[in-house]
């Protein structure tokens, strides 16, 4: 391995802001190291767009954060990664690649009988990769898959304490929630943005909601270890942070919510 290749940044793709809780988990696990984090804001939603689209749009952010020069790769959109990281594995087969899906299996594993509700959107639960996923860890739980288009863009918008995200809870959420509804998943990088409005929502606290940025931050850093990529302790990483949105509002919208989680750009 060169010396310079374990000084390049870590490449984090999403369509759009979603991929930040990833992002901020994945700075507080590596501190070092820096980070080139693209949101492809002008081609979102991904969620309800054809598999081959959405590759097609992975691809396409891939390819340009190659030839910027990445030493691993975050896939932090649950809906990329069913349509993509298998294939993007294949063909750069030397990258560390990690990808994204919703935390059933901790969910599943804590379990105590309750309900389970999945939020994704329309194109991750309509995947293969997901059926599959609640067939290996379901058992025997209650577990709902709700599909939520138009969620992801309270966040793109920045519209998340408003009246219409309430709105959206009581049409969308609402008639899924039991009495003994115990786990609520966040399937979609863009929601943990709405964890707090949700839990308002919801005026009950013994609603756990869950989702899988962390363990998906650790693996990176475990993945990154493995092939002695990380960087030392002795220095404070560098966030690098684009958008395909052309106005410019989304990196602006990106650092805010950055921020809030106490990271500064
Ligand atoms: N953030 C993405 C995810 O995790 C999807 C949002 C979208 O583009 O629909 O699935």
């Amino acid at each position: 391995m060169r010396a310079s290749e374990k000084e390049l940044p870590i490449g984090f793709m999403d369509s759009g802001l979603g991929g930040l809780s990833v992002l901020i988990e994945a700075v507080r696990e590596m501190p070092s190291e820096d980070f080139l984090y693209f949101g492809d804001s002008a081609n979102a939603p991904y969620g309800t767009k054809s598999q081959e689209e959405i590759k097609r749009l992975t691809y396409d952010v891939v390819r340009m954060l190659l030839k910027r020069g990445i030493k691993g790769l975050a896939v932090a959109c649950n809906t990329a990664t069913s349509a993509a990281v298998r294939s993007l594995r294949g063909d750069y087969p030397a990258l560390p690649i990690v990808g994204i899906e919703p935390a059933i299996k901790p969910a599943v594993e804590k379990n105590k009988g309750g309900r389970i509700i999945v939020l994704a959107t329309p194109m991750t639960i309509a995947q293969e990769k997901y059926r599959k996923l609640v067939e290996r860890y379901k058992g025997d739980t209650d577990l709902v898959s709700v599909p939520c288009p138009g969620l992801m863009e309270f966040v793109e918008e920045g519209d998340l304490n408003g009246p219409d995200l309430e709105r959206y809870f009581e049409e969308h959420l609402e008639r899924y929630l039991t009495p003994d509804t115990e786990t609520i998943v966040l399937g979609c990088t863009h929601y943990p943005f709405i964890r707090e409005r949700l839990r308002e929502y919801l005026k009950n606290d013994g609603i756990d909601i869950i989702d899988g940025s962390l363990g998906t931050a650790r693996e990176l850093k475990r993945r990154l270890s493995e092939k002695g990529l990380l960087r030392s302790a002795d220095r404070k990483g560098r966030i690098i942070m684009e958008n395909s949105d052309r106005e410019g509002k989304k990196t602006e919208r990106g650092r805010i919510l950055l921020e809030r989680a106490g990271i500064e750009l």
